[in-house]
Formats: C-alpha cells, sequence, structure tokens
C-alpha cells in the first residue's frame, strides 16, 4: 500500500479537492483506496459526505481509552465501492491530543501510526490518501513522515512560492526522506499566465529543491461553483472535462513515480 498525503503552506490551496478527486480516480480504475479526514483542526468530510454517518473516527485511534478496532473505521464512500472514508471528529478539542502540542504524545502517535498504515495495508487498501492541516504542525509532520509521496498544493503567487520554498527547506528536507517522493501541484492558475512564468516555477523548484511539479492546474470556475452547494467531488460532465483530464494525468504519473524505485 502507498500513502499520499496532501499537504500545503497556505491553506485553502486546493488539498481536499485534490485529495478526494485524487482517491475518486484511483477507485475507479479498480485500486482499493483509503482516504482520511486527517485535516484535524478545521475537519470538512462530514460536511462533503452528509449523508453518511460514521460511528468511530480517525482521532479516536489516537485519544481514546478503548481505540475501535482498524476495521471498524472506514465506511464506503457510496461514490464507487473501491472508496472508503475516515471521517474525523467534527468538534475538534484544540491543545489536546492529536491537536496538542505535547511532542511525547505525537511521538506515541507516530507509532501508532506506522502501525496502523501496515494494518490498512493487511485490510487489502492500495492506495492511502490524507488530507492533512495546512501548514506546521505535528500532526500533519506525522503524516508526511509514514507517506510514501506528498503533493504540496500551492496557488501560484509570490508568497505562495516563498511560503513552499520554506515549508521544503526548513521542514521536508528535514524529516526522514529515505524513500518518499515530493511533489508539487500548482492550482488555481489564473488563465493567461504566460507559460514562461510558469515554467520558471517549475525549474525554481526542481533547481533549488530538486522537486517534480506533477500538475498544474487552472482557476476553473466550474470547481468553485461545484463548491457553493458544498461538493467538492467533480463529476465527468462535459464543462469538468479539462479538470478530469488533469487529474487522469497528475494519477497516471503519481503511479509512475510511486512504481519507480
Ligand atoms: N482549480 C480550482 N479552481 C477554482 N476553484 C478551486 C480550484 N481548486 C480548489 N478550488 C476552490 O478553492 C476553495 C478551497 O479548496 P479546498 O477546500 O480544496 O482547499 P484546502 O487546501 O483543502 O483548504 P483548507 O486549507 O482550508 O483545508 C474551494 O472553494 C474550492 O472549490
Ligand atoms: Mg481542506
Amino acid at each position: 500500500m502507498k500513502v499520499i498525503v496532501f499537504h500545503s503552506y497556505k491553506g485553502g490551496t486546493g488539498k481536499t479537492t485534490l485529495a478526494i478527486n485524487t482517491a475518486i480516480n484511483l477507485a475507479k480504475r479498480g485500486y482499493k483506496t483509503l482516504t482520511i479526514d486527517a485535516d484535524l483542526n478545521a475537519p470538512t468530510f462530514e460536511s462533503i459526505f452528509s449523508e453518511l454517518t460514521p460511528t468511530c473516527n480517525f482521532n479516536d485511534l489516537f485519544e481514546s481509552q478503548s481505540p475501535p478496532n482498524l476495521e471498524e473505521l472506514p465506511v464506503n464512500s457510496g461514490i464507487n465501492s473501491n472508496l472508503d472514508l475516515i471521517f474525523a471528529d467534527s468538534s475538534p478539542k484544540f491543545g489536546q491530543g492529536l491537536l496538542s502540542m505535547d511532542k511525547n504524545f505525537h511521538a506515541k502517535a507516530l507509532k501508532k501510526l506506522a502501525d496502523v498504515k501496515l494494518k490498512f495495508a493487511e485490510l487489502g487498501y492500495e492506495y492511502l490518501i490524507m488530507d492533512t492541516s495546512p501548514s506546521l504542525n505535528l500532526s500533519s509532520i506525522n503524516a508526511i513522515i509514514i507517506a510514501d509521496a506528498t503533493i504540496v498544493v500551492l496557488r501560484p503567487n509570490r508568497y505562495g512560492i516563498a511560503g513552499t520554498t520554506f515549508l521544503l527547506k526548513e521542514i521536508y528536507s528535514m524529516l526522514g526522506t529515505v524513500k518518499r517522493k515530493d511533489f508539487i501541484i500548482f492550482n488555481q492558475v489564473v488563465p493567461g499566465t504566460p507559460k514562461k512564468i510558469i515554467s520558471e516555477w517549475e525549474k525554481h523548484f526542481k533547481q533549488n529543491l530538486d522537486i517534480k511539479t506533477i500538475g498544474i492546474i487552472l482557476c476553473n470556475c466550474g470547481i468553485a461553483l461545484n463548491m457553493l452547494y458544498g461538493n467538492l467531488i467533480v463529476v465527468d460532465e462535459p464543462a469538468n472535462v479539462q479538470f478530469t483530464r488533469i487529474m487522469d494525468d497528475i494519477v497516471n504519473n503519481l503511479l509512475k513515480e510511486l512504481s519507480k524505485e
């Protein structure tokens, strides 16, 4: 099983949209896929998948005195039989448990997370997608440590590039990187942005940090309009064809990169 973590420096760059659409794409290809709402600061699955009512959540694994069995956590998405979901606690307890800054707690949580990864693989999942909280927090850092790939999503503007460069230089490069592959997606790119500028951004991350750009996604009103109705799942409709094609390319690239040793 491969773990793919979606992360960013700034909030609102499109992590949740891209994590869910990547998961749907993988499930449609026949891969048994599990997606975890690991954005513990601001969970979203409850509003996106409002018709589902899971009985336990991701936080319970780490915070509860009597953690649930792993088999009890995933619920089927109802979108595709290959796509299961794990929700986060919808009333986050700031300063406690996974949202504390207690390093001992997080050191134990990291061990547990590594164990959970192995067990989900044993349950037959082929891909585990984790949607995390932006910026620096110990829970997101733990997810990055157990990842086989991270996808760092940014909006291409001056502070997006500077912040992401800082994140990759100061944090990612310090974490165990033996096997992990890090990628960039430029999202919400303003249509009409000169190609030369886009290739300069790509070059910046490749040359300075050796990080490859795996996708460039234009700002697309169809995606924003879906969100207006609380829907991040971009369905195969003619208006969304450009986005679904890009998602196909991104997943093709990702599968190719993850199959390399
Ligand atoms: N390519 C795009 N074009 C237009 N709108 C987009 C695009 N990608 C995402 N959005 C919109 O941007 C908003 C933020 O997206 P999303 O919630 O996926 O970001 P996020 O990184 O998960 O945010 P947070 O950090 O708050 O969790 C949503 O309204 C979404 O519909
Ligand atoms: Mg999000």
